[in-house]
């Protein structure tokens, strides 16, 4: 018996990244190619068993557009993780993961672990390096994971990680 655990995770990034995407993958194994942008802010929820635990995800899939930028402090404030969304053959979408990761260490709770997830691996014509993508996730104590939403690639391992991490913290 008793409540599941609820888990907060808030997915942050740039416009046309994949949040959404990733979100529907991870929650409804679905990808669309024509995913509308979100406004404002969605929400999802997926039951999880990780270390033998019921677990709750609630997803805050947020707007990446820049006019809803000041919209995130609401869903990372009391988030346990910052899932924050790059896209590999998007160079200004890496800078806005530098920016989030900054804004993250200065206004969101100890506690909040941060995941950076380089999307859309399916894609061939890569402009951000893998390497300089790792070295600056460890560099800032991030969990890195390589994943798209359109095949699936990556995303159980990042979030049985992110769970598990958020677990034992
Ligand atoms: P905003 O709501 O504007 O913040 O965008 P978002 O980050 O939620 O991106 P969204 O999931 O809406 O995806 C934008 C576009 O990229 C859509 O056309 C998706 O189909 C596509 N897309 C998302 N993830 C992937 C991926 O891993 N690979 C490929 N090839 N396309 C993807």
């Amino acid at each position: 018996g008793g409540q599941p655990q609820t888990i907060k995770v808030v997915l942050l990034g740039e416009g046309r990244v994949g949040k959404t995407s990733l979100a529907q993958r991870y929650v409804r194994s679905s990808f669309n190619e024509g995913q509308a942008a979100t406004v404002q802010a969605a929400f999802f929820t997926k039951a999880v068993r990780v270390q033998g635990q019921e677990i709750e995800v609630a997803l805050w899939d947020t707007a990446g557009q820049e006019k809803f930028h000041s919209l995130g402090p609401i869903y990372y404030r009391d988030a346990h993780a910052a899932l924050l969304v790059f896209d590999i053959t998007d160079t200004d979408s890496f800078k806005r993961v530098k920016r989030w990761v900054d804004e993250l260490h200065a206004m969101a709770g100890e506690r909040c672990q941060l995941v950076i997830a380089a999307n859309k691996q399916d894609l061939q014509h890569r402009s951000v390096s893998e390497e300089e993508a790792q070295e600056f996730a460890a560099s800032q104590g991030a969990a890195y994971f390589q994943t798209s939403a359109k095949t699936g690639l990556g995303l159980e391992e990042l979030f049985t990680a992110l769970l598990s991490s958020v677990l034992d913290s």
